[in-house]
């Protein structure tokens, strides 16, 4: 028997899907989820999975080349299907026989889909909606993930607590990963309790010891507390923006502040509405690269998910993972003996 049998059962599926000691994933971070990581969450018994992001595919291709350099254990690849150069990912992808693939950014596009089912990934898409879940389901795709707005990043309107609610009891023909707020393994142990075939987390993992994000991003990780972690606003409604939850600083003024200037340039003539979106969305990849790389913690944008109030100090990935395990697992037991009393 293993030292976990009751988090070990409940996970079974997720585990069996990611081919992984846990069913815990570290989602893809843009900047952040890079070679050394996504190995050492893997080489820990997670799953991590690289962030492609706006990468061109021959960088996406030594990105996977160095990953595997530093593990033998499974780990996925994400992908922005607004990325112009699709196509070419998958085809990275398939060279690099990528074991699974997780797509991003929107509904996936059909022969993405058959691409790379066609080279035998597994398929991972994001649901908003029980709906939308359904429908994925229909076109092939192997497990969805529900991410709740309390994560870090770009986030829907809804909590996991509700996501989680609607989606777990109608999705039961393919694995459910949950996402958003996680940061103690008493909530992995509630979501798996719920029909969660396993967890995602981002934020507690961007902060780890092997995260390259500079420091001063990692500090004020460690700083700041959930009410911090707020999600940007819509200034013009001519320009939705999908909404960012991030460490509140003077970027996120100065977001704001571009999307005046955005909307003030579309009054003058001097753009289109969809250019203008675009102008707005690419505020964002620059941002978070002043933070997480050159550690301009001001100006640059701190993506973090509500769950950042739970670092609580810069971790090794080892550590985070088994902290998560022995909490779930307590839990888990706690409530079986609660059972066995009953
Ligand atoms: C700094 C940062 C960057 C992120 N970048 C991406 C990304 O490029 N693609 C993506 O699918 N999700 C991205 N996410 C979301 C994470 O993969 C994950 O789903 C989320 O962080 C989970 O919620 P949590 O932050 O509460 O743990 C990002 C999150 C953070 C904190």
């Amino acid at each position: 028997m293993t030292a976990t049998p009751h988090l070990d059962a409940a996970s079974a599926r997720g585990r069996e899907f990611l081919g992984t000691r846990h069913a815990i994933m570290a989602g893809a971070m843009t900047w952040v989820s890079e070679r050394n990581l996504v190995s050492a969450i893997s080489n820990a018994g997670g799953f991590g999975v690289l962030a492609c992001g706006a990468m061109p595919p021959a960088m996406l291709e030594a990105e996977i080349a160095a990953t595997r350099a530093l593990t033998d254990k499974p780990f996925g690849v994400n992908l922005i299907t607004l990325h112009p150069q699709l196509d070419e990912l998958i085809q990275v992808c398939a060279r690099q026989q990528v074991s699974h693939v997780v797509l991003a950014g929107g509904l996936p596009p059909g022969p993405a889909i058959a691409a790379i089912k066609g080279f035998g990934a597994k398929l991972m898409c994001f649901a908003p909606t029980a709906a939308l879940a359904k429908k994925l389901v229909r076109s092939g795709v192997d497990a969805i993930v529900i991410e709740g707005s309390e994560a870090g990043g770009h986030i829907g309107p809804v909590s996991l607590t509700v996501l989680a609610q609607e989606i777990l009891p109608v999705i039961t023909d393919v694995p459910v990963f949950v996402a958003g707020g996680i940061g103690r393994g008493n909530a992995i142990a509630a979501y798996l309790d719920m029909g969660a075939s396993g967890v995602q987390l981002g934020t507690r993992f961007a902060a780890a010891a092997e995260s390259v994000a500079h420091d001063r991003f990692k500090q004020a990780f460690v700083r700041a507390s959930a009410r911090e972690a707020i999600a940007s606003v819509q200034i013009d409604p001519r320009l939705p923006v999908i909404p960012v939850r991030a460490l509140k600083n003077a970027g996120s003024d100065a977001f704001n502040e571009r999307q005046r200037e955005v909307a003030a340039a579309v009054d003058r003539g001097e753009m289109d509405l969809a250019a203008g979106q675009l102008a707005i969305e690419h505020y964002w990849a620059g941002a978070l690269r002043r933070a997480v790389v050159e550690g301009d913690v001001e100006t640059g944008s701190l993506m973090a998910g509500q769950s950042v109030g739970m670092v609580t100090k810069v971790q090794p990935v080892a550590e985070i993972i088994a902290e998560l395990v022995a909490e779930a697992e307590a839990a888990l037991a706690r409530a079986n003996a609660r059972e066995a009393a009953a």
